[in-house]
């Protein structure tokens, strides 16, 4: 029988996990079949439960089962708990479920691609939502020097500083540092919008990454940067394939292609 993945979300027919776990499964050699599953509301459990007894291996979970899927896991790796969100889970030999969150690290593989100053750098994180909780335990690993989180509501971002040293919580208005590293975490530019900080904060800083991505063409973020003289303005689409990368390596056991995947779906 041929071993089975596959996402859950809603809506997830907008999903690209299968396209590019398909690409994966050939590029590598494995014998494999991943699938896409809408869920319905309130339903995680009973539809991952069918999935894992029918012979499932592993899923990814997008919006909005996160949550769903870190408290279905029997198992968390210390990412998943930092994150309080699971996006891929394994059914181990025992039948036991694994959850892990390779959102983070999929951002810092990227990171890593483009060359990011992040080792010793002064990095903002804006927006304290699922997406910045999700990213600090990665970034900290990589030694920047500190890290600000800037939120529309400060008590959020407050919330999320008090858990680690090095970070340090504002709004989006006080701020007034130079940073070297900015990461958009919010999910304004989904609605078009831009989150709301100064433009000299960009314009001082010397790299700039969104985590969302659009279809067609640059994120409102990344084109204000640009506008902005800032060269290295990147969007979330690397993340993307990063998390991919790490799910499918997590199943499997070999990494498929980072470079080549990326090329093939941009
Ligand atoms: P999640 O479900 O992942 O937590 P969310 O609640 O939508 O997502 O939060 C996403 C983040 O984007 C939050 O930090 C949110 O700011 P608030 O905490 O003040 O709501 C931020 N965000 C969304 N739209 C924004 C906008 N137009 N300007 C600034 N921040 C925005």
């Amino acid at each position: 029988m041929t071993d089975k993945y596959l996402v859950f979300g809603n809506p997830v027919s907008h999903s690209l996990s299968p396209d590019i776990h398909t690409f994966f499964a050939k590029t590598t050699d494995q014998d494999l079949v991943y699938d896409r599953c809408l869920v319905q509301e309130g339903k995680f459990k009973e539809q991952a439960d069918a999935f894992f007894k029918e012979g499932g291996l592993g899923c990814n979970i997008t919006v909005p089962c996160k949550l769903d899927a870190f408290s279905y896991a029997d198992e968390l790796s210390d990412y998943a708990k930092a994150a309080g969100a699971v996006n891929t889970l394994k059914k181990l030999s025992d039948g036991r479920i694994y959850g892990d969150n390779t959102d983070g690290r999929g951002l810092v593989y990227d990171l890593k691609r483009l060359n990011c100053p992040l080792e010793g750098s002064k990095t903002l994180i804006i927006g304290a939502g699922g997406a910045a909780k999700g990213i600090i335990k990665p970034i900290l690993e990589c030694n920047p020097c500190c890290i600000t989180i800037a939120n529309r509501t400060f008590n959020k971002a407050q919330d999320l500083a008090d858990q680690y040293q090095m970070v340090k919580a504002s709004t989006l208005e006080d701020l007034n540092e130079t940073f070297d590293v900015i990461i958009n975490s919010t999910s304004a530019s989904l609605k078009d919008e831009l989150p709301g900080i100064k433009d000299e904060i960009i314009a001082k800083t010397r790299f700039v990454y969104d985590l969302m991505y659009r279809k067609n063409g640059e994120t409102v973020f990344t084109q204000k940067a640009k506008s902005l003289n800032i060269q290295h303005a990147y969007d979330g689409f690397g993340m993307l394939i990063g998390q991919a990368v790490l799910s499918f390596k997590l199943w499997r056991g070999v990494e498929p292609d980072f470079k080549k995947t990326l090329e093939k779906f941009r």
